[in-house]
This record gives C-alpha cells, structure tokens and sequence, in this order.
C-alpha cells in the first residue's frame, strides 16, 4: 500500500493530481478552492452521522495536520479527523499548544481537507480564538468551516465555555467540547494530573450537552468516571486517557506512529516511524557519501 501511495505522492509533484480542484471548474463555481474535486454523490460524513454512532461500538478518531498523513488515515478506514492544535507540540515544535493560531490552524485544516474526500474533519480552536466573546468564537468558527473547509469545529472547556458553544451551534456549525486536562490552559495552572472530581466532570459534561455539542472530548479522566459520563450522555464522548468505555477513542498521530519522543503513558505507539526516518536517511548519507 505504501509503495502505491509513494507513486501517487511522486505523480503529484509531476502532474496535477486529479483530487485537486481544476481552475476552470473553480473559476466556474463548481469547487470551492480548499476542497478536492469530486462527483457529487461523494460527500463527506456529517456531525449527525458521527453522532448516530453512539452505542454500535467503539470508533476511532486520529489527528492529522497535512495531506498524506490524512490520506493514509482515510485509506486505513480511519474517517473521524481532528486537526488538533497539538500540531503547535508535534509539528511546530513547541512545548505546549497555547501559541498556536487560527491561521495556523487554517493552514493545516485545507490541507488535511485537501487530502481527504469522505472523513469528517474537525478543526481545533486555538487559545484565544473563542474566550473573548460569543461574536469572536462564531467569526473564528465560520472562518474554520468557510476558509478552513472543516466540517465541525472542537474548543476546550466544560461550562465555563457552554456559551461559546451555543452560539456556534445555533449558527449551524457542529461543535465538539473537551474537558478533564484541557491543554491550551494546562500549563498556566492546572497541569495535567488525572481529573477525578466526579461532580465537577459531570456538570461540565451535561452543559457542553445541554449547549448543543455532539460529541465531547474526555482528556486524562478517571476511567469509571468516563464510562459514567460516556452512559449519561446522549452525545459521543470520545476518550484520550480516559479508559475504554469512551464511544470513540483518539490519538495523536505522532503518538500512534512514533514519530514524537514525549508521548504521554496512555498513548499506544502502533509504529517507530521516528527511527525508521532516521535510518532510511542514514542510509541516504551513507549512498550519497559513497558516491
Ligand atoms: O489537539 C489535540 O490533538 C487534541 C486531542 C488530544 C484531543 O485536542
């Protein structure tokens, strides 16, 4: 498989790939610029869709910030897609996601959208694009879908953000809530100890609910909690540390491939791509140096 999606990528460089919107169809209306070209009977799963996966067992979600990497997980069945804001910790180097931007979320967003035809993709929203007000989140939200080409949108916070989401949601775009270690604002206090506080978690799981999220995310949270919150609400949870009772299950992809030394415990590594990048450009050195 991977040898047939290397000649893809190699072709890609030579010839416009046919997944690209060509300009006359653009220019003509048919395409709009961030999204691949395709029939129209192909469109992409829905927030509604995702939702309706609750209770028929355990689903996947993956991040990704780039388009092969969002290739190779759709091809792998993988069509649950966050473009996380962990892209600030495993691709733009930094040690925390609070820096990252709403363009640089952008950016990787048409990409990962450019790379993909079917899967759901949900663009995180960076620290600083929703706190301020519920007009501020709604523009940073419409610009994720509208320039973005994401297909629902996902911010950290239980009730403390529940306006927020309700604002978003009642402008017509699907939106995701996080709680437990909510990393934009983990290292300003907080950290990211295991969330135990039974009470606390379920009220801000019920809010995000009751704001009109489909699917919330469960960061580092005591597993009978998890399943607790998973079997009250009607909305997916999607677990990360949070045990196996979650609906859905998501990992960063650096983590899964290792391709990122600091995974955190919980996070299986399926593969050590790190070390066979390293090794494969060893062995270019090695070619290049014998001449
Ligand atoms: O940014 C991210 O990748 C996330 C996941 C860990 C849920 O928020």
């Amino acid at each position: 498989m991977f040898l047939k999606l290397s000649a893809k990528a190699t072709f890609a460089r030579t010839k416009k790939p046919s997944r690209m919107p060509n300009s006359s169809s653009a220019a003509k209306g048919e395409a709009r610029p961030y999204e691949p070209a395709k029939g129209p009977a192909v469109r992409r799963i829905t927030a509604g869709a995702i939702k309706r996966r609750k209770g028929t067992g355990a689903f996947p979600m993956i991040t990704a910030y780039d388009a092969p990497f969002a290739h190779f997980a759709e091809e792998a069945g993988i069509d649950f897609i966050l473009v996380g804001d962990s892209v600030g910790n495993v691709v733009l180097g930094y040690d925390e996601t609070t820096p990252v931007t709403l363009d640089q979320i952008l950016h990787h967003t048409q990409a990962v959208v450019r790379g993909t035809s079917r899967a759901h993709i949900v663009a995180d929203m960076p620290f600083g694009s929703y706190q301020i007000s519920d007009e501020d989140a709604l523009r940073s939200a419409i610009r994720l879908v509208k320039e973005g080409g994401a297909c629902s949108v996902k911010l950290e916070g239980g009730k403390h953000e529940a306006e927020r989401i309700r604002a978003i949601a009642r402008a017509g775009i699907p939106v995701i809530g996080h709680i437990g270690v909510t990393p934009q604002t983990a290292g300003l206090g907080p950290g990211y100890k295991l969330r135990t506080n039974r009470e606390h978690l379920l009220e801000d799981a019920l809010a995000v609910q009751a704001a009109g999220a489909y699917a919330i995310v469960l960061e580092v949270i005591e597993p009978d909690i998890a399943r607790e919150i998973t079997q009250t609400l009607a909305i997916v949870t999607i677990g990360i540390g949070a045990g196996l009772a979650c609906d859905a299950q998501v990992l960063v992809l650096h983590d899964a491939l290792g391709m990122y030394p600091h995974s955190p415990p919980f996070a299986k590594r399926y593969a050590e791509l790190g070390h066979a990048a390293i090794e494969a450009l060893r062995a270019y050195r090695d070619d290049v140096r014998r001449g």
